[in-house]
């Protein structure tokens, strides 16, 4: 857990996004582009998921959490606050992630899944001493996940090639999978084949870093799904039975 406070916290007025906005215009047309590919990938309204960036951002106890620990991550998962709207906007009840490390991607399901009042997060990630993991010495992983957060979440230690089939063997069905282990394009597909047989109609299936080889886009060509990506963030939906993808998805199918 992260308990030290190295610095204060940032706050990051309007003003100050604007100003920086107007400084390199590349840089804020990429940041909207972000929010509007992540509601034409997902069909979900813009509306909706701005309302729950908001949301987050307003959360000024959580924000005050992740600057803490911040002091102490040496990688950043770029689409943290993206997870959190789509957790908010789907209340997805069974969602997996293989990864976790510090916690980054598993502490943004958990606070969203904690405003849904329902759900579960079912993490894998390697010991922190195995070759693969990306903490240092002494930290468990998901040390950030603050207690409080933690009856949602179940941590499962070990390979996720022999784990990921076992999480799944029981389970009738996963909303929302996300993939962000070991990036070689073995474990990608793999991960990516087993979760997707169990993925619920409308179900929610993410990778990261999927700009590292073609295992996203072979894996969606194979199964009929739209390769998208909102930055590195491979980000698609299963289809309903017998349907294309609506254009604006209702969210209580997910539920
Ligand atoms: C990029 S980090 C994940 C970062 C995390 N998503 C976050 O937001 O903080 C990759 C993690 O995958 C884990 N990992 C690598 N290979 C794995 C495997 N075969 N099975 C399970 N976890 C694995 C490593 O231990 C490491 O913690």
């Amino acid at each position: 857990m992260c308990i030290q406070q190295h610095r204060r916290p940032r706050r990051r007025s309007l003003t100050h996004k604007l100003l920086r906005g107007l400084a390199d215009p590349r840089d804020a047309w990429n940041y909207l582009r972000r929010w509007t590919q992540l509601a034409r990938h997902t069909g979900l309204p813009y509306a909706e998921l701005s309302r729950y960036r908001r949301e987050l951002r307003a959360n000024r106890e959580f924000h005050e959490h992740l600057e803490r620990c911040l002091v102490d991550i040496e990688y950043s998962f770029s689409c943290s606050a993206e997870l959190y709207e789509l957790v908010r906007a789907t209340k997805p009840r069974i969602n997996i992630e293989t990864e976790v490390a510090a916690g980054l991607s598993s502490v943004h399901v958990l606070v969203a899944l904690d405003a849904n009042g329902m759900g579960m997060l079912h993490s894998i990630d390697l010991p922190n001493v195995q070759h693969g993991s990306n903490l240092r010495a002494g930290p468990a992983p998901g040390w950030m996940v603050p207690d409080g957060l933690r009856q949602r979440w179940h941590l499962h230690i070990g390979d996720s090639r022999t784990l990921l089939a076992e999480l799944l063997r029981p389970l009738h069905h996963v909303d929302l999978f996300l993939h962000d282990s070991d990036h070689s394009y073995e474990t990608m597909l793999f991960e990516l084949e087993h979760a997707f047989p169990k993925l619920a109609d409308g179900g929610l299936l993410l990778s990261d870093d999927t700009q590292l080889h073609t295992a996203w886009d072979d894996f969606c060509a194979k199964h009929g799904l739209r390769p998208a990506r909102v930055f590195h963030l491979g980000v698609t939906r299963k289809p309903f039975a017998g349907a294309s993808l609506p254009a604006t998805t209702c969210t209580a199918s997910l539920n």
